[in-house]
């Protein structure tokens, strides 16, 4: 009988080692995140709470911040008006794992 737990636990602690890894390679790096989103503007029109302001949406409660297939829609591939220039922008482009850690980051602490 011991010895079936000690398999079982096993298992179980490999399956929750896999888990941690995957996110942890999803999430991006919020400190990164963090700077690029001071050095590439974002900070100017969305605030350095990113709650926005009349003309600039709140990013803590948008539903484009729910995911991040969303964000990177609405960021680099679909962005209207002024967040059209980001498409041509290389480092939102290959930061947008670290942006999207960043914001998650903010929503969480709140
Ligand atoms: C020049 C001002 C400006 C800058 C700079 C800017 N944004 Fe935006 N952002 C906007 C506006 C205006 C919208 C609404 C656009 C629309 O109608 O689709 C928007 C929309 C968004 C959305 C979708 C939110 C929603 O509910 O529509 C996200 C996410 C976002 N911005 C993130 C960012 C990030 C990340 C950066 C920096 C890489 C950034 N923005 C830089 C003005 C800006």
């Amino acid at each position: 009988m011991k010895k079936n737990f000690s398999i079982v636990g096993t298992i179980i602690s490999g399956i929750f080692l896999i888990g941690i890894a995957q996110s942890a390679m999803a999430e991006g790096d919020a400190a990164k995140g963090e700077k690029l989103y001071q050095r590439e503007g974002c900070q100017g029109c969305h605030g350095a709470t990113l709650e926005g302001s009349a003309a600039y949406p709140n990013l803590i409660t948008s539903s484009k911040t729910a995911s991040i297939e969303e964000f990177t829609k609405a960021v680099v591939t679909e962005g209207k008006g002024p967040m059209a220039m980001f498409k041509a922008n290389e480092k939102v482009k290959t930061g947008i794992a670290d942006l999207y850690a960043y914001v998650v980051s903010k929503k969480t602490k709140k």
